[in-house]
């Protein structure tokens, strides 16, 4: 009787799927999005509300892409093989500046006396897209600022409802601090305290949530303008150079 030759040599490795990004081959694992993918590649794809920590909730459609016609948002897709997506065509440019429009005149977006200014992924999104104006009319509402708290404060003009706070308190922190309230245009960001401020809140300035912010809505106290103009992160960098930035 003879025993069977048990081979030593490493069986190959499996190949990864790829799809194609703009005509690029883009690999990926079983379970990724095609955002999740084309960050692995180092390709951007424009986005507000996606961060590499957090699982998407696909609200901003910024990331939007086209795959056989139809929209599709990049962040919450998940890659199949062979499928053809674009996302770089004056088409998908062009929606994209209308969406970070619509959030500029949503909110009061007074960059220039801004603290996040510079730093702001909101602006570095607008500046990347080329967005030379708001196109549609400013509405200029009122929002509430919450400045109750002595080290955290609030400015709801700003918030761009990207829920990264609130899946921050809730996931990293394990607080639940923030929350999305209302409907339509009256959607705001609630905050989980008796009085619905954040003095009496559980937030704490050394929380995830106060520094995931993107925007300049959720801010530490005391620590704007600290950066020179010329060294912040995006006067010397497009944030499609910046991917550890989301
Ligand atoms: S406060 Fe900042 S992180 Fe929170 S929802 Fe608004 S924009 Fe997003
Ligand atoms: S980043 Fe995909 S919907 Fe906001």
């Amino acid at each position: 009787m003879t025993t069977p030759e048990v081979s030593s040599a490493t069986p190959p490795l499996a190949k990864p799927d790829t799809f194609l990004l703009d005509g690029r081959a883009i690999p990926f694992t079983p379970g990724q999005t095609l955002m999740q993918a084309a960050q692995a590649a180092g390709v951007y794809i424009p986005h507000l509300c996606h961060h590499a920590d957090f699982d998407p909730i696909g609200s901003c459609k910024v990331c939007s892409v086209r795959i056989q016609g139809r929209t599709v948002a990049s962040c919450t897709m998940p890659a199949r093989a062979g499928l053809v997506v674009e996302s770089e065509t004056p088409e998908l440019h062009h929606d994209r500046q209308r969406l970070t429009q619509m959030l500029f005149v949503e909110g009061n977006h007074h960059c220039p006396f801004c603290e996040k200014s510079g730093a702001c992924h909101l602006q570095a999104v607008a500046y990347h897209l080329d967005m030379q104006d708001t196109h549609f009319v400013h509405t200029a509402p009122h929002h509430e600022v919450d400045a109750t708290h002595p080290d955290v404060w609030l400015d709801r003009s700003r918030c761009i409802l990207c829920e990264l706070c609130v899946r921050a308190s809730r996931e990293v922190d394990g607080k639940d601090v923030f929350a999305i309230g209302g409907r339509g245009a009256h959607t705001t960001l609630l905050v989980n305290s008796p009085s619905g401020q954040l003095h009496d809140s559980d937030v704490a300035v050394t929380d995830r949530a106060v520094h995931i912010c993107p925007v300049g809505a959720l801010m530490p106290k005391r620590q704007g303008f600290v950066i020179p103009i010329g060294q912040r992160p995006y006067d010397a960098a497009d944030i499609a150079q910046r991917p550890e930035d989301s």
